[in-house]
């Protein structure tokens, strides 16, 4: 089998799990180099007998010794545009991790640059697209048994440690991570988008932060077993010491609606400091209901007049890390598009209108106002047409 020659940008924790995971299902390769200043993800690499490579100062320097199979971009979000130029600019196959990039210019930015000049294949990783689960959602969807889709009812909720996690790591600050529901759940407006198989309308929100706050003193900082809270690892990058007291400036709490152009209507609840965890899809059809928890890893499925019990499917498959398998099926993608040329099950195009949605929900609640999703697509689809327009400039 081949031996794929790997070149990294960005080596935190993302990335050197994707790595594992492909080496997990199979893939032979060989992590040449990589440029980071400080690799936050070479403990896990090693943890699974992975060597780093060499380490390389700048992407530069890192591509004039390729060639590579592949170029893998796992930096804070903020550098994805950058980092995805550099690897354009070199021209081998790209994987990089969402979201694709931080703002609506950045967007446009990209896409009038793919239509301008040829780019390398280039993956995302959306991996909720590669899970089981989520594949027989789409599945279900396709297959016309849920009748027309109505409305959709998600959840995003995180425990306590992810929360703290987030609070103090550099996804705390928009001009690093964008935005909460941007780093956190650009992967579920991926999959709403492709179930109500149009682009959002309209949109509104409200989300603010009341958790992680400097005015919440007294907030005990050990569970009732006495172990230490708000500890989950170290922050890496940029990171804050104490969940309370950073410089966080994103939500840790926010709620959206969504009108479809073709009228599915949705709500999303995301909370980051729960004590019961929750991550669901209540997808409403004219026919039939689903109901996917992708915590538990579990669907259910029942026609509007049936009275028999509902379809259970348990997709077995739950890890720690909560991707439940997802990570391994994603490796699979890829070594099936890089070495068949398989179809990847989301394109950058896919990436770029669900980073798109998620930046006007958070353009809503910033107004206090419905946005009108409209120009923004006409400009996005300007982009892709490869024209400037105003409001992309
Ligand atoms: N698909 C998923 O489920 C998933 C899960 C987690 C993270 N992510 C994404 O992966 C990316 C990385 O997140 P993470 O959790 O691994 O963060 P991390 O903090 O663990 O890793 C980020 C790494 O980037 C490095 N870095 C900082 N500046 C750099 C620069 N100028 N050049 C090169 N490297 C630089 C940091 O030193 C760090 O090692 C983010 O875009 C995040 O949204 C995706």
């Amino acid at each position: 089998m081949k031996t794929y020659r790997i070149a990294v940008i960005g080596l935190g924790q993302r990335i050197a799990h994707v790595l594992a995971a492909m080496v997990e299902v199979g893939w032979t390769l060989e992590v040449a180099g990589y440029v980071d200043p400080a690799p936050v993800g070479a403990p896990i690499l090693e943890e699974h007998g992975i060597a780093a490579g060499r380490p390389y100062p700048d992407p530069a320097a890192l591509f004039a010794d390729g060639p590579y199979d592949l170029v893998m971009i796992g930096s804070p979000n903020h550098l994805h545009l950058e980092h995805l130029k550099a690897a354009f600019a070199a021209g081998y196959p790209i994987f990089a991790e969402k979201p694709i990039v931080r703002t609506e210019a950045e967007t446009f930015e990209l896409a009038r640059l793919m239509a301008a000049a040829w780019a390398p294949p280039l993956y995302i990783g959306l991996v909720m697209r590669s899970m089981p689960i989520v594949r027989a959602v789409i599945a279900r969807v396709d297959s016309g048994e849920l009748g027309e889709i109505i409305s959709i009812d998600a959840t995003e909720h995180l425990p306590p440690e992810h929360g703290g996690y987030l609070a103090r790591n550099w996804r705390r600050k928009q001009e690093w991570g964008g935005s909460y529901l941007l780093d956190k759940v650009c992967h579920d407006f991926d999959i709403f988008g492709r179930i109500a198989g149009a682009r959002p309308a309209k949109v509104a929100s409200f989300g603010g932060r009341r958790i992680f706050t400097a005015e919440r003193t007294g907030v005990p900082k050990t569970y009732e077993d006495g172990s230490a809270a708000y500890a989950l690892r170290d922050a890496g990058w940029a990171g804050a010491n104490d969940s309370f007291q950073s410089d966080m400036d994103v939500t840790d709490h926010q709620v959206a609606i969504v009108e479809y152009a073709n009228a599915v209507r949705l709500s999303f609840h995301a909370n980051s400091h729960v004590a019961l965890q929750e991550r669901r899809w209540y997808v409403a059809g004219a026919e039939g209901t689903l109901l996917a928890d992708l915590v538990r890893n579990r669907l259910m499925v029942r026609r509007a007049l049936d009275r028999r019990k509902p379809e259970r499917m348990d997709f077995h498959e739950r890890t720690d890390d909560n991707h439940n398998g997802a990570d391994q099926a994603m490796a699979w993608d890829l070594l099936a598009s890089l070495s068949e040329g398989a179809t990847f099950p989301v394109t950058p195009y896919d990436s770029m209108e669900a980073g798109l949605t998620v930046m006007a929900i958070d353009r809503a609640m910033e107004a206090g106002q419905v946005v009108d999703c409209a120009p923004m697509w006409s400009a996005f689809d300007a982009a892709r047409n490869g024209a400037i327009s105003a409001i992309a400039r």
